[in-house]
């Protein structure tokens, strides 16, 4: 039962995602499915939780148009990538809700919650309980001034809302005040002594040393009590009846997406769910990125245990990778969305799926498994010329153009009392090449396993170099028994190409099918006991012609990325994925602001009751702007624009809340809006017919 982390459909994600949890897992799936093993491998949205609202409020939209819009680009960004589950469920599905409402009732029932009331944080204005990202302050841990309620994205840490200095409320950008609330909560610390015994001693060596450290300082830093519900309106509804506006936390019902998505999967596929949750001998693998080890290896292994269900066998995460020198951040424009990678090089050229290769190797070769790594677009270029395509590509590439030319296109004989000693070489490479890959495979280790494959193909060009059978070829005329050497080397030759397209394939198996083509061999060669052997393509088969595996990246198409990069981390985020709308967005938009500074600003409805020029200054006008609740003296800069007699009785709309500045000598105490058209001529945004003074505009 494998899982890899079920993304908040609150926007697009980037290649640090792929590279942290989706594409190790994939390599891993697909690893286990070419040994026919009995494997299931589930993600999908993770559609609840404050995110969701929080962009929703963002795109000035619904959090259910959120959802709508965000899961399906997202799917079909892991499809492009060749990222192959066997289902991309999302937890707003009924099935979901069913699910995970079952799982807390049933916790519930067998007295493993506890219910507490508890003094939390409120916003009077929007009548709300703030929540995770509802809330915002400085991040106690490294001082970074938006650090959320359940998490500083600086740093990392995990936060309650309590701990932030100088909370204020994401939604109205007020301070909260304290009110108190019932909630249910999942004591961990019942669970200290068995977390300690499984994951501290049993897992020391097994699991990852970043997961097992991350858990360890948590288990002695002292387990809490932790929060199951909250209120929001938007989640699953907590299913007792004194529980009215009350929803379960997202990272409560979220990781029972896993089940739930299995349970649609078998119902799709006519199978039994429950051997994959219950059955002792299930080998649960979940892939995530760092900053969800608590969550995977404390929290949701104790709901699993006390629900009856098996516990992860292990929680393989990565650290995190950053980006030319500095962290992905997609709300920073500091990152290559998963889009984007498609659009510019998978759709754009005919052929271009090698290019989804192309970054799962690139991505597997700097996975950040011990520590965080860094993706350069250089490192990119290198990647692919100096390893796909001159070693890997080069070898099949060869070996093939010297199979059409030496042996008719078809596999040769392999004379077995002329191997010499580097043949003799070669097959005992290809032997322990397979058992090598298939140990660090075993072991989630994926970036030394994608090495010992280019290895390998690093080794058949060796060998080719060595028996070099194009020269040999020219003794030919005067000595046809050299034709057998030829024969000799080519066989192996293919036989090493057959064994390379095994081998790679859970890495890039785009790559293994073109391969397969070539071979004129059905996807079983592909299964992994067939890796090691050398007896894959049969003595006088033809095969095609050769097809090119991967191209080089030209030096112009790097720095277009990285200009692209640059370009992007300064402009304002614009807050879509739909290119034409990026496209038609007016040039230098101001940048990014959240919902708090817009919040801040405090627009009203006021009418001009006189106006008059100042003197030495042509392009000043002097107003009084009545309010209702009071007068105004605002000096606006529109004397170029309008007679002052033309405007007295005119509505405008002011900025209330400026600071007053002074100017000719004169306080303005206030600002005016207005519009400039394309002609640069202004013009002042006033309601539709006239209305009360000291309306407010928002
Ligand atoms: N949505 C979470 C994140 O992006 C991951 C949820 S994983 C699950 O960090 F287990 F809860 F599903
Ligand atoms: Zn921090």
């Amino acid at each position: 039962m494998i899982t890899a982390a079920l993304p908040y459909a609150n926007g697009l994600k980037h290649i640090g995602h792929l590279a942290g949890a989706y594409l190790p897992a994939d390599i891993y799936v697909r690893y286990l499915k070419s040994q026919k093993r009995d494997v299931v491998f589930v993600c999908g949205s993770d559609e609840h939780g404050t995110a969701i609202p929080i962009q929703a409020m963002k795109e000035g939209t619904t959090a259910q148009a959120i959802i709508d819009k965000y899961h399906p680009i997202i799917e079909q960004n892991f499809k492009d990538l060749s990222i192959e589950f066997d289902i991309y469920h999302r937890t707003s599905a009924p099935i979901h809700h069913e699910t995970a409402q079952e799982f807390f009732t049933a916790l519930n029932n067998d007295g493993e919650l506890e219910v507490k009331e508890s003094e939390q944080y409120y916003d009077e204005e929007t009548k709300t309980f703030l929540a995770d990202r509802f809330i915002k302050g400085t991040c106690p841990n490294c001082g970074f001034d938006s650090a959320y309620g359940d998490q500083c994205e600086k740093c990392g840490k995990s936060l309650s809302p309590d701990e932030l200095i100088n909370p204020v409320s994401t939604l109205s950008g007020q301070k909260p005040v304290k009110k108190a609330t019932k909630h249910w909560y999942l004591p961990l610390n019942k669970h200290e002594e068995w977390l300690r015994e499984w994951i501290l001693k049993e897992h020391k060596d097994d699991w990852r040393a970043n997961v097992v450290g991350q858990c360890k300082s948590w288990i002695d830093g002292g387990l809490q009590p932790r929060a199951v519900t909250r209120d929001l309106d938007w989640g699953i509804k907590v299913p007792v009846a004194d529980a009215e506006g009350k929803v379960l936390y997202v990272w409560f019902d979220a990781p029972i997406g896993y089940v739930s998505a299995t349970k649609q999967w078998a119902i799709d596929n006519d199978k039994d769910w429950k051997p994959y949750w219950y059955d002792k001998d299930t080998s649960l693998v979940h892939f995530i990125g760092k900053d969800n080890i608590v969550f995977h290896a404390i929290i949701f292994p104790i709901m699993l245990k006390l629900h009856g269900n098996i516990v992860p066998s292990n929680v393989p995460s990565n650290e995190f990778m950053n980006l030319e020198g500095d962290k992905m951040s997609t709300s920073r424009g500091w990152s290559i969305e998963m889009d984007d990678y498609i659009n510019d090089w998978i759709k754009k050229e005919n052929g271009g799926v090698q290019f989804a290769d192309a970054l799962r190797y690139y991505l597997t070769q700097i996975a950040p498994e011990t520590k965080d790594s860094e993706f350069t677009w250089k490192g990119f270029q290198d990647a692919v010329n100096s390893e796909l395509v001159s070693i890997f590509g080069n070898f099949v590439n060869r070996t093939w153009v010297l199979m059409h030319k030496l042996t008719n296109g078809k596999v040769s004989k392999l004379h077995d009392e002329l191997l010499d000693e580097a043949d003799k070489k070669l097959i005992d490479d290809i032997q322990k090449s397979k058992v090598k890959i298939e140990d660090l495979l075993e072991g989630y280790n994926f970036r030394e396993a994608l090495f010992e494959v280019i290895d390998l193909s690093r080794k058949g060009n060796k060998y080719m170099q060595e028996k070099q059978p194009w020269i040999v070829a020219k003794q030919l005329t005067e000595n046809p028994e050299t034709q057998k050497q030829i024969d000799n080397c080519l066989h192996l030759c293919l036989q090493l190409t057959a064994n390379l397209a095994i081998l790679i394939n859970p890495f890039l198996p785009n790559t293994a099918k073109k391969m397969l083509y070539m071979m004129k061999v059905v996807d079983k060669m592909l299964d992994w006991e067939n890796a090691g052997k050398i007896k894959l393509l049969s003595v006088g088969y033809s095969l095609r012609e050769p097809q090119l595996l991967f191209r080089k990246v030209e030096d112009a198409e790097i720095a277009e990325q990285l200009e692209k990069l640059k370009v992007k981390s300064q402009k304002p985020k614009v807050e879509t994925t739909n290119t034409a709308t990026v496209a038609n967005q007016p040039a230098n938009l101001k940048s990014e602001i959240v919902y708090d500074d817009f919040a801040k600003m405090d627009f009203r409805v006021g009418t001009i009751t006189s106006a008059e020029k100042v003197e030495k200054a042509d392009k000043l006008l002097k107003l009084q702007v009545d309010l209702g609740f009071e007068h105004r003296t605002i000096v606006s800069g529109i004397a170029m624009h309008f007679k002052p007699e033309e405007i007295v009785g005119k509505q405008v709309t002011v900025v209330a809340n400026l600071a007053p500045r002074k100017m000719r000598g004169i306080e303005s105490q206030g600002m005016i809006l207005m519009a400039e058209d394309k002609s640069g001529k202004l013009h002042f945004i006033n309601p539709e017919g006239k209305i009360d003074e000291g309306s407010a505009v928002s």
